[in-house]
């Protein structure tokens, strides 16, 4: 495993009864409130990960996959687009005394899956800087190619911002033969980075409810949502 060099921060993170300890360094994406709202969400259905297959696609610091493992999953492989990312997810999997089965290195756009299925999908998507003109790719992506990863009954699990459509996302999850429910809601303020992202609060204001103005200040909502694959 490559050691990373650059500055570590330990934090912790309470997704009720659990606390996640988390080395945060420059190459992992940072917790954000999508990911708090993913573990508050997956804390909500233990039930989806108890004893359980998983894959997290685009795990970033391992948050979610080691409370995943906590939730009593009975494996789960993680996958990002950057190596230095894997490292730093396997290093905090160590500081919480799990482990993963397997760690790829993986373009979820080009990613075969093993033969054998899983029973879970777990995603807190990119979106706002999610690196194409399109911010909902990888979210249209996720749903679309979940397929490949999931037998009829399994599990699709992810975050989303009402900036990101609901109306959209739940159209495309019924397209795609999955039935939905919110398992967990919160509203929170805008990032800072939402305001300096070229047009996403322009994009936004095209959003049926895609984000509230209350007091003066930028609101968003965010939505776990679980997709079982109907048979
Ligand atoms: C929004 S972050 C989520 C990280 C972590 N789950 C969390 O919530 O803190 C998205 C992660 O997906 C990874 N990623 C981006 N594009 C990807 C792709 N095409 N295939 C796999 N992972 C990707 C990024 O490196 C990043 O770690």
């Amino acid at each position: 495993m490559t050691t990373i060099n650059s500055p570590k921060t330990l934090t912790k993170y309470f997704f009720d009864p659990f606390v996640i300890k988390i080395n945060l360094s420059s190459e992992a994406w940072k917790p954000t409130p999508h990911g708090h709202a993913l573990g508050n969400g997956m804390t909500q259905v233990p039930h989806v990960f108890c004893g359980k297959s998983v894959i997290e696609i685009g795990a970033g610091s391992g948050i979610h996959a080691i409370l995943a493992l906590k939730l009593g999953a009975k494996n789960i492989d993680i996958t990002d687009i950057s190596e230095e990312v894997n490292n730093v997810a396997k290093e905090n999997a160590q500081q919480n005394n799990v482990s993963y089965r397997h760690t790829w290195v993986k373009d979820w756009m080009n990613f075969e899956p093993i033969p054998e299925r899983y029973q879970v999908v777990l995603c807190n998507p990119p979106f706002c800087k999610s690196g194409t003109p399109d911010r909902r790719w990888f979210i249209k992506e996720m749903i679309k190619q979940s397929h490949k990863f999931l037998n009829p009954g399994g599990y699709l699990i992810f975050s989303q911002s009402s900036m990101a459509n609901f109306e959209k996302t739940e159209t495309e999850l019924e397209e795609d033969g999955f039935i939905h429910e919110v398992v967990y809601s919160t509203r929170g303020l805008f990032r800072d980075y939402y305001f300096t992202e070229p047009g996403f609060i322009e994009e936004s204001r095209q959003v049926p409810n895609g984000f509230e103005i209350i007091d003066g200040e930028y609101i968003e909502t965010l939505q776990v949502y679980l997709a079982t694959l109907k048979a």
